[in-house]
């Protein structure tokens, strides 16, 4: 006959590895470490992409936007997108960025073959912030006629035209130059939001200091579009990413890739940003950090008009979130509606 302790230590000990499989389902995710390796090979990525951006790119009669999409799926709305893309060969490039443990069926059309070397990447946690700069540094690295670069994710959307979107970022230009144009970047930059603080001190009380001062700390959407010269500040960075690749010891007050870019941006260069982001997002009724999520009932050609609406003078150019279940009703009104302006 078995005691009863010794049953039960046994279970005890036969459910321990079980805990370590499961724990990763149960716990909060945001543990995926950086390791070394990654580290040191993303310097080389970005040390290669500031070195061959050192002399300014030659003036091109066709700048083009990158458009950057960070996934851990497939591309959700991808034939909306290719629609979007459909005739524009010359204005733009594709670059994606998917997590490594991702799933994805076969990239057919315009997304065929665009897919960057990419790493395992979690939500609220710095690899969100290294994924978006190795889509930046691959980027610059690949076309010099790369002139914007938007970050999109894969429930992100187009609200308008590709020519629309086009020339709204070109028409940003504040030299009056062609041959050397002085764009800006659509990132929001944010000051005294509440929960600023807790968000700042998320990783200890003084740990990001001196390098930022909490009166400097910024927040913005995750989703922006950066000219070429802020993408080089982004990749050439090192002493803000020694702070904000650190780990959280408050994970709900963590969410470092809404501080980076605002806050590295806004120290570097605030009159060249406009401090909205171009990314219309539905934050009322939120959960659990999710914004808004539209289902298929509430697609409508009035919706598509409201996401476009901004408070500044430009128009909302893209949107998030829409449930996959969307793709049939937004490809119905696709060219009736989204891509007519
Ligand atoms: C934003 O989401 C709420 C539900 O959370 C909805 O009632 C509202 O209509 C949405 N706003 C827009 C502009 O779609
Ligand atoms: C515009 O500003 C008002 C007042 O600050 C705010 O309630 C509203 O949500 C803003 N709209 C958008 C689309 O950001």
């Amino acid at each position: 006959m078995f005691s009863t302790p010794f049953v039960l230590s046994f279970a005890l000990l036969l459910s321990l590895p079980l805990l370590f499989l499961l724990a990763p389902r149960i716990l909060p995710p945001r543990n995926v470490p950086i390791s070394l390796p990654d580290e040191l090979d993303d310097l080389a990525l970005f040390r290669r992409a500031a070195l061959a951006s050192t002399s300014p790119p030659p003036p091109t009669p066709t700048p083009k936007i990158a458009f950057l999409f960070l996934t851990n799926s497939d591309i959700t709305f991808a034939p909306l997108w290719e629609r979007f893309f459909h005739g524009q060969n010359h204005l733009y490039n594709i670059y994606i960025h998917a997590d490594p443990t991702a799933r994805l069926s076969p990239a057919t059309g315009v997304f065929k073959g665009r897919f960057i070397a990419g790493k395992r990447t979690q939500r609220a946690s710095p690899t969100l912030i290294s994924a978006a700069r190795r889509l930046l540094a691959a980027a610059l690295l690949d076309d010099p006629a790369n002139a914007f670069f938007a970050l999109l994710s894969q429930h992100c959307v187009p609200l308008h035209s590709f020519r629309f979107v086009y020339h709204t970022l070109f028409a940003s230009d504040l030299s009056r130059s062609s041959h050397y144009p002085k764009y800006r970047s659509f990132i929001e930059i944010l000051n005294g939001e509440p929960g600023l603080w807790e968000r700042y001190i998320a990783r200890g009380d003084d740990v990001m200091l001196p390098e930022v001062p909490f009166s400097e700390f910024r927040v913005g959407s995750q989703f922006f579009v950066l000219t070429r010269r802020h993408a080089l500040v982004v990749i050439r960075d090192r002493r803000l990413w020694r702070k904000f690749r650190l780990p959280c010891r408050k994970a709900e007050s963590c969410y470092p890739e809404e501080h980076y870019f605002p806050t590295l941006l806004s120290m570097e260069d605030p009159k060249g940003c406009t401090h909205f982001t171009l990314t219309r997002v539905n934050w009322t009724g939120s959960t659990g950090g999710h914004p808004h999520t539209y289902v298929p009932p509430e697609i409508t050609p009035e919706l598509i008009g409201s996401l476009r609406k901004s408070n500044s003078t430009y128009s909302f150019l893209f949107a998030r979130k829409f449930a996959a279940a969307c793709l049939e009703p937004l490809m119905k009104i696709a060219d009736s509606v989204i891509f007519r302006d």
